[in-house]
């Protein structure tokens, strides 16, 4: 019989940490390379550990907490909604759902949608319904995604052999097969890709790609890459997906980052700042991408009433406090404030890439500097920030930081830089 006891044991865990200092160990899977911080309280884009330390929060819960924390309305509205009703089945029909369903659709390129908990499972929804598109709309017997080098779509197996980082794929092969990777960028790329695999007729079902690059170091779409790409799914009947998972839902100042690039995707992925913090993704179709029939895709929990009034009060929200304003307002106040710690630091940074609050902070490949420095020397001066690729260092505030904080953001990242110095 396994004997229970109260305080876990260390055998196959970590230890824990109290503020900075270790403490009794615990029992959680090494999958994560934790900060020593346990955060446990939240208030816009300010959070407090343990010790009631003060951080501003530049991660947001990973470009998540689009509202910040504990959000007044969005407690309220959602205290109330877990009164009402938390989940029932996708068996039944879900007014919530519904509702969050033609907010996206009137609001987006889209005209279906379908509701799952993550981005990853965005992503599994999009290469299956790529892979029923390609059987039946083109005939293809195996069909082929395309997907771009330094993109990241996910953690689950088939998420994980669409992105193009060696880095996270190692240790888990064999990976799925049917996806092959071109340049980010580089229309040659894609069309060199394109005449060797349909040499002797179509085996592309589609092409999946994020407008911006986060994960991968924030590399912005290139206008005419992304309109090339277009025309050659237009012209080819290709899907064009977008994996909007850290971009969608106003983060670059726009709803959504295609409309930065002037065309439309037929298929685009959602999940992080959908839910402000809620666990919710979603697929979004337009009628030629909708092959999906009863009984090919569902989720338990995917769409449930409590996550879809969270994200619904985000929607709402956007609007009422015109927070896509405050984001390209906030966003150009970033990139300015960067330049200026970039011309203090020319040996070490390169240059600021980004739109809206999706900022990346670029070193020099040449710079012993590394993001990883900066988030510990970060954390001492009360400043969240995280990495993205290797030389890159990540600002995704809250998309309601206000003015006062911003300037608050910069003045403490521009303080990590001068520490360095001495
Ligand atoms: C572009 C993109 N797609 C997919 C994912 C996976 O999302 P999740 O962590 O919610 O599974 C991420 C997560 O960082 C992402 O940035």
């Amino acid at each position: 019989m396994v004997e229970l006891v109260d305080a876990p044991h260390s055998k196959c865990g970590t230890f824990g940490f109290v503020g900075s200092s270790p403490t009794a160990p615990i029992s959680l899977m090494e999958t994560y390379q934790r900060l020593p911080l346990r955060i446990v309280r939240g208030k816009g884009v300010w959070l407090w550990d343990e010790k009631g330390n003060k951080y501003l929060d530049a991660v947001a819960g990973i470009a998540t907490c689009s509202l910040g924390h504990s959000d007044r309305k969005l407690s309220k509205i959602l205290a109330k909604q877990l009164k009402k009703i938390q989940h029932i089945s996708n068996l039944y029909q879900i007014p919530e759902q519904e509702e969050l369903a033609n907010w996206l659709v009137n609001n987006s390129c889209a005209e279906q949608v379908f509701f799952c908990n993550s981005g990853t499972e965005a992503t599994e929804a999009a290469i299956k319904l790529a892979r029923k598109y390609g059987h039946i709309k083109k005939g293809i017997e195996r069909p082929i995604i395309l997907s771009a080098k330094s993109s990241f779509h996910g953690r689950t197996l088939a998420a994980l052999s669409a992105t193009g980082q060696p880095k996270y794929q190692k240790g888990f092969e064999p990976l799925v097969e049917g996806f092959e990777f071109f340049s980010f960028n580089n229309s040659n790329s894609v069309e060199n890709l394109y005449k060797k695999l349909e040499k002797n007729g179509p085996r592309i079902a589609s092409i999946f790609v994020e407008p911006i690059q986060g994960e991968g170091g924030i590399h912005l779409g290139d206008k005419k890459f992304f309109q090339f790409l277009r025309e050659l799914c237009n012209k080819h009947k290709i899907l064009l997906i977008f994996d909007e998972v850290q971009s969608g839902m106003g983060r670059t100042g726009k709803l959504w980052a295609y409309e930065h690039l002037e065309i439309e995707p037929d298929v685009f992925t959602l999940a992080k700042g959908l839910g402000g913090g809620h666990a919710i993704g979603a697929l979004l179709v337009k009628e030629n991408a909708n092959v999906f029939k009863p009984g090919d895709h569902a989720s338990t929990f995917g769409g449930n009433p409590f996550a879809c009034k969270a994200a619904l009060t985000v929607a709402t929200e956007i609007k009422n406090r015109r927070i896509l304003e405050n984001v390209r307002f906030r966003g150009e106040e970033l990139k300015q404030g960067l330049l200026k710690i970039i011309s203090h630091y020319p040996d070490d940074l390169k240059e600021v890439r980004g739109l809206g609050l999706m900022q990346g902070l670029v070193i020099k490949e040449d710079s012993k500097l590394s993001p990883k420095i900066i988030v510990d020397l970060a954390l001492k001066e009360g400043l969240l920030v995280i990495g993205a690729g290797p030389k890159v260092i990540r600002i995704v505030p809250p998309l309601i930081i206000n003015k006062n904080e911003m300037n608050e953001l910069l003045k403490r990242l521009h303080s990590c830089f001068n520490k360095l110095d001495n």
